[in-house]
Parts: structure tokens; C-alpha cells; sequence
């Protein structure tokens, strides 16, 4: 069966289900396991198949951090706003280049980072500031990259062997 015929399934079987909350995330679940993570033409589907609004799903996978939406292992973003850069942000984010190897298209070489930059994490108070898998380091002193990653790597090996509970949301 090719990956469109099961996501067919899939979404065939889970519309009869409803639209709550629990549904919506037993469906990606499943498509995260076919895909790997879960593509924006997926949740562009979910939203127009179950009537839920994107911004109900962007939540859900907030809350839930096993859902990918991305098929990178983790995503890191630099900051390189102003503040920041005053702060030794381009330098940081050079550091981080050279620790993954990226390359020209964001990717490092084992192509299990991917790594974005924004012009202002609107944290300019404690710059340079960057995020690793949508949570924020601040205050990120030069050649400390090191340390911040494997904080953020011990932190979701913690969140993978379940000492964070995912918390369910308020369905609107
Ligand atoms: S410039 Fe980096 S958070 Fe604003």
C-alpha cells in the first residue's frame, strides 16, 4: 500500500471518530508513524476534514512534544535580531554551525539538525537568546553551546522516558 493510500485509511477511519482531542491525536500519531512526522499538507487536511482550526492543532502539538512536525530529530533557531547580535549572537551561531557541520541548506551532516535563524525571539532582555526544540536558552555566554545542547539533550531524553507528563488541553 503506498503512504497515500494508508494516510487514505487513516483519515477514513478516524472521521468517524469525531473531531476531539483524543482522536485528532491518535490520527497524527499514527501518521507519524507512517511519515515519520507530521507534514504541513497533513494538517492542512486535518483542518479541513475535522473543521478544526489550524491554531487547535499548532496547541496539540505544543503540548504533545512526541508529535514532529518536522522530520528533523531537533530544530534549533538563532536568534540574530539586533540585541542579540550585540550580544555575540552571529558568533553563536557560527559556534553552532561548526558543531553540527551544517550545511549551506540549514541541515548538519548527520542530518538530524535543522538549524533556522529569526530576526527577534522578542526575549531581547537576556540575549543572545536561541531555541532547541521550541524551548528557549537565554543568556548564552560565548563557546557555551556545548552546554545548552546537552542540557536540551538530557531534557528530551527525560521528556522520552516520560518524567513529563503531556498535558491535555481545553478543546475549544
Ligand atoms: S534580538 Fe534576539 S530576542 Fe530580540
Amino acid at each position: 500500500m503506498t503512504e497515500s493510500e494508508q494516510l487514505d485509511e487513516i483519515f477514513e477511519y478516524y472521521k468517524r471518530e469525531g473531531n476531539s482531542q483524543e482522536t485528532l491525536v491518535a490520527l497524527m500519531r499514527e501518521v507519524q508513524q507512517i511519515q515519520g512526522y507530521i507534514s504541513e499538507t497533513v494538517l492542512q487536511r486535518m483542518t479541513e476534514e475535522f473543521e478544526v482550526k489550524p491554531s487547535v492543532l499548532s496547541l496539540i502539538l505544543k503540548m504533545y512534544p512526541s508529535l514532529k512536525k518536522s522530520p528533523y530529530e531537533h530544530e534549533i533557531i538563532c536568534c540574530t535580531g539586533a540585541r542579540c547580535s550585540s550580544k555575540q549572537g552571529m558568533e553563536l551561531l557560527e559556534e553552532v554551525k561548526k558543531y553540527f557541520s551544517v550545511g549551506s541548506d540549514g541541515v548538519s551532516a548527520d542530518g538530524k539538525v535543522c538549524l533556522r535563524t529569526r530576526n527577534c525571539l522578542k526575549q531581547c532582555k537576556t540575549s543572545p537568546n536561541m531555541m532547541i526544540d521550541g524551548r528557549l536558552y537565554s543568556n548564552i555566554p560565548q563557546g557555551g553551546f556545548g552546554k545548552v545542547w546537552e542540557n536540551a539533550v538530557k531534557s528530551s531524553e527525560n521528556q522520552a522516558a516520560g518524567s513529563h507528563t503531556e498535558r491535555r488541553l481545553p478543546m475549544p
